[in-house]
């Protein structure tokens, strides 16, 4: 994995997007073929699979669990099911990169097993909060050992059987909720997990596509141990968070008409386009159909003069990735954007409010950090050097910066870039950013 504090982005100022673009695939829909692929009966065949270090992080560790895994190749990958008592001891500690996903998910599968195992990830990761997962999941019987605070490296003790729980999660988050969830497949009894907002479902929708019941109501899922998956073919859509950065290039950049094809438009994903609408984007959603149990569709964006507003909190969950590209939006835009109730933004592969708001201002733009959000006054936008901080998002977010900005944007640390986005740069100048890299 890289450091993410070495390869720098230039971006030549102004430009216009166009094209028609295929973003890579959805990486929360590509780590959950994996998993739920690695524990189904039968075989699972993968197409339009992220091959991005978050996801590969992912497969590495099921392989290393025993499980046959053929490619990835070209976006394909066959899981051979192990059957949910099918994954064998890992040898070594499991490595899952920047992957916070990996690792929230993995704890709750693994806390179940008649196993040792030990999850470490970079220092971004070694930094992010897990007691989120192992609490619950002590109360549920497992055994797991934290780093002092509460990080990585976890450390997960072998169990006979799990206890099925009733848990109010504290925070709207997805990856806890299936975290329990997977964690539950290994329970006795009905394990519930109530969210206190609508979190993205991708794995409710994968476990109930693999044939397995699961009770889901507004705003409570429960499933009951001791069934079994199927494996089944799933067509990954491309990322609306990926496409999230060309959907904000395109809104800022006058004459741009970009259409991003196939992408998933899971309503619990979608909150980046209607707050972009909301602040007067002009977004078409076509061809709207059903893949493998995830509505799909094209979307075509055309440059609009966007105004600043005050970001619904409902939204908040539904748009949590795109944050920085949305900030970026909200600094083209006229008067102010004020985003609130979004601490959970400060704990993700960086502190994203401050990241946002350090580039922000390096830039010329006024950008204020709270607690939990962020105002921005649209602006004009000038160059300079940004730190990513080696997060994929930040460094993407200003790279469209570039579209507007009156001078040449350097970002450092982009590295991590291809967690989620192998292959950025080359499609961001087919569609008309002019970057290049420093290595
Ligand atoms: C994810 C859930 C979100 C998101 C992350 C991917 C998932 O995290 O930020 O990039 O795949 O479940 P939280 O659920 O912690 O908000």
């Amino acid at each position: 994995m890289g450091d993410g504090h070495n390869t720098q982005f230039r971006i030549a100022p102004g430009g216009q997007l166009g094209g028609e673009l295929r973003v890579p695939g959805d990486k929360s829909i590509s780590h959950r073929s994996i998993m739920l692929g690695a524990i189904a009966e039968g075989d699972t065949e993968v197409s339009g699979f992220l091959e991005g270090e978050d996801c590969l992080a992912t497969l590495d560790a099921f392989r290393a669990m025993g499980v046959d895994i053929e490619g990835p190749q070209k976006g394909r990958v066959v899981i051979h099911g192990a059957g949910l008592h099918g994954l064998q001891a890992p040898k070594t500690s499991l490595d899952l990169g920047n992957s916070g996903t990996s690792m929230r998910l993995m704890t709750g599968l693994l806390a179940g097993q008649s196993f040792a195992s030990t999850l470490i990830g970079d220092a971004s990761l070694s930094t992010r909060p897990m007691r989120r997962v192992s609490d619950p999941l002590l109360e549920m019987g497992a055994r797991i050992n934290t780093a002092a605070g509460g990080t990585p490296p976890l450390e997960i003790k072998p169990v006979k059987k799990l206890k099925a729980i009733d848990y109010r999660m504290p925070v709207a988050s997805a990856q806890v909720k299936s975290s329990l969830l997977l964690a539950g497949l290994y329970a006795q009894g009905r394990t519930c997990v109530h969210e206190p907002a609508i979190t993205r479902d991708h794995t409710e929708r994968m476990l109930m596509g693999m044939g397995y019941k699961l009770e889901r109501s507004d705003a409570e899922v429960c499933i009951a141990g001791g069934e079994f998956l199927r494996g089944m073919p799933i067509d990954v859509p491309a990322d609306i968070s990926s496409a999230a950065f060309f959907m904000v290039g395109a809104s800022i950049a006058p004459g741009s008409d970009v259409l991003l094809q196939h992408v998933g438009i899971n309503p619990t994903r979608t909150g980046v386009i209607d707050i972009l609408q909301l602040m007067g984007a002009d977004i078409q959603i076509m061809n709207q159909h059903e893949v493998c149990g995830e509505p799909v569709a094209d979307i075509r964006v055309k440059s609009a003069p966007l105004q600043g507003i005050n970001i619904p909190p409902h939204l908040v969950p539904l748009a949590i990735d795109e944050f920085p590209a949305i900030f970026v939006a909200a600094a083209c835009a006229q008067g102010a954007t004020v985003l609130t109730g979004a601490e959970e933004l400060r704990v993700k592969e960086s502190d994203r409010i401050q990241a946002m708001a350090d580039g922000l201002q390096v830039l010329g733009i006024q950008a204020q950090p709270t607690h939990d959000g962020i105002m921005i006054i649209g602006g004009e936008m000038g160059g300079g050097e940004i730190d990513s901080l080696g997060d994929h998002r930040i460094a993407m977010a200003f790279a469209m910066a570039g579209l507007r900005a009156n001078d040449q944007i350097l970002i450092n640390g982009c590295d991590n870039v291809k967690t989620s986005f192998p292959g950025f740069m080359v499609l961001a100048r087919k569609a008309g950013l002019e970057i290049s890299i420093n290595v």
